[in-house]
């Protein structure tokens, strides 16, 4: 007999972003208690784990990204008790909580950071990464932050420049030393023992960078008007195999505390991103996030071979996942619409792979345009007006039609969506043609058929528009077809249809415009 799957195969995850689930002290910020008190929005979705974005301590420079005690509670969130009392709460709901662990850089804020900064002597100078100038006088080398600018900060003081990967709020860390090593992994462990079930880890493949520091190569295919960043290839300053050798360490640990689960942020192609699960006999991450879903054009055939690519490329002892929102990227709903987006949750509910929900998702929210008086997004303040500002994707969730969608008792901190009176969880739950109640109906599917939840990915032939698979697990079969278009497509299928994406019967012989099928 075969060991049972890990939930994290057979599961789903669910992304909240703490400032924007719910707030209950009335300062238009969203806090733990406000997590715990709608965990049930979750469970009742059908989720069966959250991942929360980070609430630790932090000036917040990256809106928690920047984080100032890799062990503690901010106050805007709440403290360790509040922390406590939602774990528990989520586990008597079934639902497992992964956090955000953030190694690739701390908070200039951090003590040590500060220790580090305050002399060339100290104790811990070596646990960030400081550099002499470069022969000209300026920056040790050309690397440039995924922020834009340069990657390097003068710090006066002490006479030397300073590494950061994003802000320069965001100094990085050494992992060349041991003693981050072991500071960083002891954080982990207080959370493991704390109870946590695993961590989603920020920028995994930023944590270590080549040894010299080499100078990044030019980017030939940059144009002005795209990301600062983009004028050099990442080469020396990311995917680094001892940044593997870490994750592999990572897991031994994680492994140590029974099933629970690492998911790594990582941006590569296939070949490269496949490194991350590390061998059979030591394994990397869990779940290297796969974020094509995001990334490639909405496009029956371009996604059709990219499904295809990627779902051959993860190794015979990983797990695929698949990603379509984050707080990060722009809402699935704002780029394809809302017709589309429920042909969207389809896909990302019937492939192969662990799936991340983002919250909001399963409610449409679509494009949402921020004011530039209230842009907060430290991304779109430093590079105006291109359209990589995140905002919009990180409005507050609205619950019901009573002010402010009864997120906040104060103004949100960011505004809510332009239809949050009509597109609001309380709405949706009394429409059972809602894309709340399609999101359930997947999820329970998915939960009844191991077809969908473990079964292998077989791709079939479909007309233009159209992305058609199976999916099998022993005798048990599923054809998903998707049509990617507005248009009505002939299509001959046979089979019963189990879910479409419309809320009328479907058409024998055909797929209606935007329309997906589940058939048995
Ligand atoms: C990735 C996070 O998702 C993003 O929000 C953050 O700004 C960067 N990492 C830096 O931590």
């Amino acid at each position: 007999m075969t060991a049972p799957s890990p939930w994290w195969q057979r599961g789903v995850i669910y992304q909240i972003y703490p400032r924007s689930f719910l707030d209950t002290d009335g300062d238009g910020i969203g806090d733990l208690a406000g997590i715990e008190a709608r965990l049930d929005h979750v469970a009742r979705l059908g989720a069966d784990a959250v991942w929360l974005s980070p609430f630790y301590p932090s000036p917040m420079a990256d809106f928690g990204y920047d984080v100032a005690d890799y062990c503690g509670v901010d106050p805007i969130f709440g403290d360790l008790a509040a922390f406590d009392r939602l774990l528990a709460r989520a586990h008597d709901l079934g639902l497992r909580v992964l956090l955000d662990f953030v190694p690739n850089h701390s908070s200039d804020r951090h003590p040590w950071f500060q220790e580090s900064r305050s002399s060339r002597t100290n104790a811990k100078r070596d646990w960030y990464i400081w550099r002499d100038p470069g022969p000209d006088g300026g920056p040790p080398n050309n690397w440039i932050s995924d922020f834009g600018g340069p990657a390097w900060t003068w710090d006066e003081a002490t006479g030397q420049y300073y590494l950061h990967a994003f802000l320069k709020e965001q100094p990085d860390l050494n992992w060349r030393n041991p003693e981050v090593v072991a500071a960083m992994m002891a954080a982990m462990r207080f959370w493991l023992d704390r109870g946590v079930d695993g961590f989603r880890i920020d920028v995994l493949w930023h944590i270590v960078k080549a040894e010299g520091l080499p100078d990044n190569p030019v980017n030939p295919d940059w144009r002005e008007g795209v990301r600062d960043r983009d004028r050099l290839i990442q080469r020396h300053s990311t995917d680094q195999p001892e940044a593997r050798a870490l994750a592999a360490q990572f897991r031994r640990m994680a492994d140590g505390y029974g099933e629970r689960v690492l998911v790594g942020e990582i941006f590569l192609p296939n070949e490269r991103l496949a490194r991350w699960y590390g061998t059979a006999e030591e394994p990397g991450v869990h779940l290297p996030f796969n974020f094509q879903l995001i990334e490639q054009p909405w496009d029956a055939h371009r996604l059709g071979d990219v499904i295809a690519a990627y779902d051959a490329s993860v190794p015979a002892h990983g797990w695929p996942n698949w990603v379509m929102g984050s707080h990060d990227a722009p809402r699935i709903a704002g780029r394809i619409g809302e017709a589309q987006a429920r042909v969207a949750a389809m896909l990302l509910l019937t492939l192969r792979g662990t799936p991340t929900l983002y919250q909001g998702d399963e409610i449409g929210i679509g494009r949402v345009e921020i004011p530039a008086t209230r842009a907060r997004d430290p991304q779109e303040l430093r590079q105006p007006g291109i359209g990589i500002g995140r905002d919009p994707s990180r409005t507050p969730m609205p619950w019901d039609g009573s002010p402010d969608a009864a997120f906040s008792t104060a103004e949100p901190w960011l505004p809510l969506n332009p239809d949050w009176r009509t597109r609001n969880v309380a709405a949706q739950e009394h429409d059972p043609g809602s894309m709340l109640h399609l999101y359930r109906k997947l999820l329970a599917l998915r939960r009844d058929r191991p077809a969908l939840a473990l079964g292998s990915w077989h791709a079939l032939e479909a007309p233009s528009g159209v992305i058609a698979y199976e999916r099998r697990h022993g005798d048990e079969r599923l054809t998903v077809l998707l049509n990617l278009t507005a248009g009505r497509i002939a299509i001959p299928w046979r089979a019963d249809p189990i879910l479409s994406t419309l809320a009328t019967d479907p058409e024998p012989g055909a797929l209606r415009p935007d329309e997906g099928l589940i058939l048995a």
